[in-house]
């Protein structure tokens, strides 16, 4: 039976584009593969602490002699690392906070990049698909002078696809605040045609994604 990791980290309950769009991916999956398992954990709702002490950063054979963490913070890596190599795909809805990663999302990928144990040299993750759904409030177009701001989607390519080695998949929308903020009011119809544009092709990646993990 293959398995599905869905994470979010939107602190909106309500009307979060970064969520609809990873369920979105989900349903599509769970759809195309009715067999498929999916495991759910809501970063925002049930937050994983802050990394307790730097040596978690390390497997325990590579840790600085006499290093001594915490043994329950120890015993809350081994279960998020155990749960994200089960995983055959990984989904992961991930709002732009402050030009960056929620701190929500942040903490658990603070506990799960462990050098030997999950980086790309171990092969452990090697070519497994991950799907990052992302929503921003305003737009970062190229040329214009918010162009290169979004630090969230370029971090996360590297820690998945580079330090990890899995299979990225972003799908991003845009101008998220347009029917919020007045000075944005102009754009909201392009940020409802980019909302609809990546639900299908979130739909359309889940789709494609079952046929690789069944
Ligand atoms: C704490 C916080 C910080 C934010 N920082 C930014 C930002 O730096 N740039 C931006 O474009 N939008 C920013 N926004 C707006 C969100 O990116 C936008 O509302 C997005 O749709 C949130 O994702 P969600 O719809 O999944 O909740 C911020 C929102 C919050 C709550």
């Amino acid at each position: 039976m293959p398995t599905l990791l869905h994470l979010d980290s939107s602190a909106d309950l309500v009307s979060s584009r970064s969520r609809r769009l990873s369920q979105a991916v989900v349903d599509a999956w769970l759809n195309a593969d009715p067999s498929g398992v999916v495991v759910r954990r809501d970063l925002h709702r049930t937050p994983v602490p802050h990394l307790a002490d730097s040596s978690l950063h390390w497997a325990p054979a590579d840790r600085v002699p006499g290093s001594n963490p915490p043994a329950a913070a120890e015993a809350l890596q081994r279960a998020l690392l155990d749960e994200l190599l089960a995983a055959d795909i990984v989904v992961i809805g991930a709002p732009l906070y402050n030009f960056s990663i929620p701190s929500s999302l942040k903490a658990w990928i603070d506990h799960i990049h462990v050098p030997g144990v999950t980086s790309a040299d171990t092969g452990a993750l090697a070519g497994r698909p991950v799907v990052i759904t992302t929503s921003r409030g305003i737009a970062y177009d190229i040329g214009s002078p918010t162009e290169g701001w979004d630090h969230e989607v370029p971090a996360l390519r590297t820690l998945f696809g580079s330090a990890l080695g899995m299979d990225v998949h972003v799908i991003t929308t845009s101008l998220t605040l347009a029917a919020q903020d007045p000075s944005l009011s102009s754009q909201i119809g392009r940020s409802e045609q980019e909302l609809d544009e990546a639900l299908t092709l979130a739909t359309e990646t889940g789709m494609r994604l079952a046929l690789a993990t069944a």
